[in-house]
């Protein structure tokens, strides 16, 4: 008789518990927390593709790139200020060229009244859409991505003595504070074994200088993010002392892509995985090995690229002259760069190959480009997870198709193979309360508005949940 009591008692609580949804998930730290994260540049606003046309719920942080080096100001300046800091545009707008509708609705719609409607605010600049969606999603974290491409020479100057790297560090922590960034990202491209001791210096004093911004806010120890970009061949990899650096970066951005390119002989895979025939041996994997001997895993995230390189060949490891002839297709000049969301080209066929992991698509009469399929992308996933490596990136978010409909969008495979969106890391802590909202004092509203809903739905989810647990007791 008892027993049956203590058996019913059990199943109700379990039946309540699953109907209040508790999130259990969150209170257990063995839980693997991936990263999911894109560079979003500032140019891809002239492609009409906006930070909100990424899905929110596919990913953990946002790099934006690149603020510039500014070796006059010793500081950093935005390549365009009117696009990053003024141009006023819609949080909502009907014609998105790639994202197929693919951006969460229902993290959006909610907000923004009924489907379609403008009527949400509208943003100041990219960094202002960038803070309204950290208010769309509780702890999206987004940091600023400093320097870029062939930037040995700006950074080797502005770090010339320990002035300027004081200095220096100084500006750029103040600029992500006052831009209400949750980091910095140093794409310091690439130090040379003569330069690797500034890059120590610099990050140490940034880490300092994050360290006692925390201490002055009350935030915990590491809450903003210092990333550092990484190359993938070894000999520069070489250069980096990653004993010191561990101790400064809280993640290391390997650049898992452009093993070829226009300056090689012969085409071959750019992102694979791992070696194959007709390469140097070069591979992710190869780095990956040689970096998991220096680094702690869990501080290393894998990027991908959401773009192929084409070649006007047929096959791997042919010799070429130029890019691939794709009619309809933009490639950018000289690079032969696809963006993803246009491959494979129509007419030319799709290959995985598993064995390399990464993947190509061939027209016998008009050439190859490689890229990473889907496919790939999933396997780039379950590598993460076997390696045990903190997430992966890419560069960079225009290049992705966030098609839901035909499962083409690497991000959402990627995503899906780690374990879907509960397998992403959550950042509860909100470290800048103070976001960036520009002149206008709309944004402050919409803030306001979404702590509203939540709260209503809080209560609302906490009234129910007492409501069933009372029946249940009366049913006892
Ligand atoms: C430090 O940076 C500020 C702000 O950019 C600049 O005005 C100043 O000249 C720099 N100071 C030194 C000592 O270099
Ligand atoms: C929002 O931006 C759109 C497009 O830039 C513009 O037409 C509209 O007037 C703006 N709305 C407000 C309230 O500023
Ligand atoms: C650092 O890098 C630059 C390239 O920008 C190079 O000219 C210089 O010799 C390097 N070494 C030192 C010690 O500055
Ligand atoms: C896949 O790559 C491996 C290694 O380069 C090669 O031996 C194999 O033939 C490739 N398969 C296809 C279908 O291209
Ligand atoms: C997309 O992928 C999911 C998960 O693997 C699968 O269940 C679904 O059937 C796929 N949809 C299409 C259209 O291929
Ligand atoms: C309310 O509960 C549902 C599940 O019952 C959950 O999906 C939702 O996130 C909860 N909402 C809030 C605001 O806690």
């Amino acid at each position: 008789m008892l027993s049956k009591r203590i058996l019913r008692v059990v199943l109700l609580l379990v039946f309540s518990l699953k109907i209040c949804a508790l999130d259990f998930d969150d209170l257990k730290d063995t839980k693997v927390n991936f990263i999911s994260a894109v560079y979003y540049t500032e140019w891809s606003f002239y492609n009409k593709h906006y930070p909100i046309d990424v899905p929110l719920s596919q990913i953990t942080n946002i790099y934006y790139a690149f603020a510039k080096i500014d070796p006059s100001s010793e500081s950093t300046k935005w390549a365009d200020k009117n696009v990053a800091l003024e141009e006023s545009f819609p949080l909502y707008h009907a014609e998105f060229p790639n994202s197929c509708g693919a951006r969460d609705e229902q993290l959006y719609f909610e907000l923004s009244g009924s489907k379609g409607s403008n009527e949400f605010v509208n943003s100041t600049g990219l960094i202002g859409q960038l803070s309204q969606m950290k208010e769309l999603k509780k702890g999206l974290k987004i940091s600023l991505a400093v320097g870029g491409e062939n930037t040995n020479t700006l950074f080797n100057k502005i770090t010339s003595d320990d002035a300027q790297i004081e200095n220096f560090s100084t500006n750029l922590v103040q600029t992500m504070v006052d831009y209400g960034f949750d980091g910095l990202d140093i794409d310091w491209e690439f130090p040379t074994t003569e330069n690797a001791s500034k890059l120590i210096a610099l990050m140490k004093s940034l880490k300092e200088k994050f360290e006692s911004h925390e201490r002055m806010n009350g935030l915990e120890t590491n809450s903003y993010l210092l990333s550092l970009a990484l190359p993938l061949d070894i000999s520069s990899l070489l250069c980096y002392d990653f004993e010191i650096l561990q101790k400064y970066v809280s993640y290391f951005n390997l650049m898992g892509y452009d093993m070829t390119g226009p300056w090689s002989e012969k085409s071959g895979y750019h992102s694979n995985l791992y070696p194959a025939d007709d390469s140097s041996g070069a591979s992710i994997d190869t780095s990956v090995r040689f970096l998991l001997e220096r680094i702690d895993r869990k501080k290393l995230i894998l990027g991908m690229p959401n773009y192929g390189r084409s070649y006007d060949c047929m096959k791997p490891g042919d010799k070429f002259h130029t890019c691939a002839n794709i009619a309809g297709v933009e490639q950018k000049k000289k690079q032969c760069i696809i963006n993803y969301h246009d491959l494979p080209p129509d007419g030319f066929i799709e290959v995985y190959n598993s064995t390399v992991g990464s993947s190509y698509a061939y027209n016998q009469n008009r050439g190859i480009v490689f890229y990473d399929s889907p496919l790939a992308a999933r396997q780039k996933a379950a590598y993460v997870k076997q390696m045990g490596l903190a997430g992966g990136f890419w560069w960079d978010s225009y290049g992705d198709s966030y098609c839901n409909s035909n499962n083409r969008s690497l991000l959402h495979n990627f995503v899906d193979e780690l374990g879907g969106t509960s397998a992403l890391k959550l950042n509860d802590e909100v470290i800048n309360e103070n976001f960036y909202n520009g002149q206008d004092d709309e944004p402050a509203r919409s803030c306001a508005m979404r702590r509203h809903l939540v709260r209503t739905k809080e209560l609302f989810n906490f009234t129910l949940c007492a409501l069933i647990v009372f029946i249940e007791l009366l049913l006892l």
